[in-house]
């Protein structure tokens, strides 16, 4: 239905156009400096997905606020001292013919004390597996100054020179943490039904398309299932709900693009699918998860799919999308050497961080997820 995965495509409704169907999905990679600027690393990393083809490349997850920080080395946007370095990111990206996008979120619960010098917030108190202590839930003021915090690190993306940004409402930090039932548990108009629960979500959209210019890209990643009490009905229903909130993109991130949903076993659709159903035809979707090869990416296009997002193959294939364009393309599946990796354009911190994930470096952890 959708054409092919390699062929230049404009965005419905933007009339921007990206030169293929991929994106390099948002990867956290530790690379960036202790106050959240840009290193020359995790700046190279880009780059070389923008020479390899991308139509669209996006950030690792980049904290709006100094609170929101989740990990050491976290990229950030919460101030102008990093402005110069995105600058020299979007600048480059852009001279390769791809298009760029900032993920930008809040930890919540997950900005333990430890990094941020403060104790963790989120939606309701909450105290989840392997955090380090009770966060405590906020107040109006400060959802509302939170929301800004958004607002405020958009338009430092685009006056460095980005094409849009992606909000992280996915894999539980605090937008996620605002729409899970379980996280939630507010009384006020924060929480209760999805309309409530997802009032924060919107707060921020509202921030961000009253401080950017109408054709900056705003894109939404959400997790459509989430055991911060997200499901999968609900989450449909928040997407159709986005399509009236000014989302120029909607980004769901299924980890496995092959399978349906898992609360939901009785139904065999792709959770692609399901998205494109509900959404009618006209609402950019971009996929996420275990796509390896083109005849993979083919299917989540072939599944309803405007744009493929990877993440694990484009870290072991630089140039994955321009490959995929060939016949015959069969990329290597892990375990990669960390000499392989490193002639892919990774640092040393990130072959590093690369070994915590089971099975992809030969000398990290062996077994596989
Ligand atoms: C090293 C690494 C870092 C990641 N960091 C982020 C992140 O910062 N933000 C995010 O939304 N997803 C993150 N993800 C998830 C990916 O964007 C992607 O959804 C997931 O890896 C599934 O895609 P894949 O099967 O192509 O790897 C990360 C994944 C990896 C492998």
């Amino acid at each position: 239905m959708a054409g092919s995965v390699s062929t230049e495509w404009t965005i419905s409704g933007t009339g921007i156009s990206v030169r293929n169907r991929t994106v390099l999905a948002a990867m956290t990679n530790k690379q960036s400096e202790e106050d959240g600027t840009l290193s020359d690393a995790e700046i190279n990393w880009l780059h070389g997905r923008a020479e390899g083809g991308f139509g669209i490349i996006t950030t690792a997850a980049s904290h709006v606020h100094p609170s929101g920080k989740s990990w050491e080395g976290e990229m950030g946007v919460w101030g102008d001292h990093q402005i110069p370095r995105l600058k020299e990111l979007a600048s480059g990206i852009r001279e390769r013919g791809a298009l760029s996008l900032v993920q930008i979120f809040h930890g919540g619960l997950r900005a333990p004390r430890t990094l941020t010098g403060e104790q963790p917030v989120s939606a309701s108190s909450n105290y989840e597996k392997g955090v380090e202590e009770e966060c405590r839930g906020l107040s109006d003021s400060e959802i509302h100054e939170l929301a800004a915090s958004f607002g405020e690190a958009a338009e430092r993306c685009e006056k460095a020179g980005f094409d849009g940004i992606e909000v992280h409402g996915a894999h539980g930090y605090l937008i996620c943490q605002f729409l899970g039932t379980r996280t939630n548990r507010r009384e006020d108009r924060w929480g209760g039904d999805l309309r409530g629960r997802s009032l924060f979500l919107r707060e921020v959209l509202r921030e961000i398309r009253s401080r950017t210019s109408e054709s900056f890209l705003v894109c939404v990643r959400i997790s459509p299932e989430h055991d911060v009490g997200v499901t999968m009905s609900e989450s449909l229903e928040l997407s159709t709900m986005m399509v009236d909130w000014d989302v120029d993109m909607i980004h769901i991130s299924c980890w496995d693009a092959f399978t349906g949903a898992q609360g939901e076993p009785d139904d065999s659709r792709t959770i692609t699918r399901r998205f494109r159903e509900e959404l009618g035809e006209e609402v950019p979707l971009i996929s996420t998860g275990s796509v390896w090869d083109g005849s993979d990416a083919q299917f989540v296009i072939d599944e309803g799919a405007d744009l493929v997002g990877v993440a694990r193959v484009a870290i072991a294939h630089s140039h994955w999308a321009s490959e995929i364009e060939g016949d015959g393309f069969a990329p290597e599946r892990p375990p990669f050497t960390p000499e392989h990796l490193i002639n892919q354009g990774l640092s040393p911190t990130f072959v590093d961080y690369m070994r915590r994930w089971k099975g992809f470096v030969t000398d990290g952890r062996i077994s596989q997820k």
